[in-house]
């Protein structure tokens, strides 16, 4: 049975599991990882593959991929990359999805936390790199500036966030406007240094050389 973001989407199930995964990331003090950061990685996932010209069913996974990424934090941070992959696959499972459509949205799951992630196919490379670059200030739930931690600080001072494909030059770009104010653009690489260079490799796994542009500089 073909499975669709659209029903992904209206699972009360996973509803659930983003909503309860958010909850305990803000208990832990952690950015927004709600419907507001999934969604966007979805689209920006899809989008990257609509034009790379991937088919529609390639997209859709990477739509679905996208909704489902974090829900493993429901049960630990830790590792969570590989609890959601599992969590996903019971319930794709159960949804009736095809064998080869669990793989494609469990490998690209599976493999976009930092520490353990890798490009291993399109759609873990897309996921990749719309996750990564989803900074925004309103990802920021600590109201108490004082208290602001490097990525409350690195989140917040992002007033702009753009990611930018062009295929005929085959770049893809993340251009941001930081408010120093906030945050030094070193801040910035002490967080992102990591997260960029999985860009980087992702970019490469799509054909692409990632940019990163912070306040007029190109810095990547
Ligand atoms: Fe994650
Ligand atoms: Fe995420």
């Amino acid at each position: 049975m073909k499975i669709s973001y659209q029903m992904v989407r209206q699972s009360e199930e996973i509803r659930t599991y983003i909503t309860q995964a958010d909850h305990s990331l803000s208990a832990l003090g952690f950015t927004e990882h709600s419907f507001a950061h999934v969604t966007r990685c979805a689209e920006v996932a899809a989008d990257i593959l609509v034009q790379l010209g991937y088919d529609a069913h390639q997209q859709e996974l990477a739509r679905i991929a996208g909704f489902m990424h974090d829900i493993g934090n429901v049960v630990n941070r830790h590792d969570h990359a590989q609890t959601g992959a599992v969590m996903a696959f019971r319930i794709l499972d159960k949804m009736g999805m095809e064998p080869a459509d669990v793989a494609a949205v469990i490998t690209a799951i599976g493999h976009h936390d930092d520490s353990t992630a890798f490009p291993v196919n399109p759609v873990a490379a897309a996921l990749i790199l719309a996750d990564k670059t989803d900074v925004r200030r309103s990802r920021v739930r600590n109201k108490e500036h004082q208290s602001f931690d490097i990525h409350d600080r690195v989140n917040y001072a992002a007033e702009r966030s753009d990611l930018s494909l062009d295929k005929d030059a085959g770049t893809i770009t993340l251009t941001l406007t930081i408010n120093t104010e906030f945050c030094a653009v070193m801040d910035y690489f002490e967080i992102f240094l990591e997260r960029m260079l999985l860009c980087r490799r992702a970019a490469e796994h799509l054909s692409l050389q990632f940019k990163l542009v912070i306040n007029g500089l190109a810095l990547l």
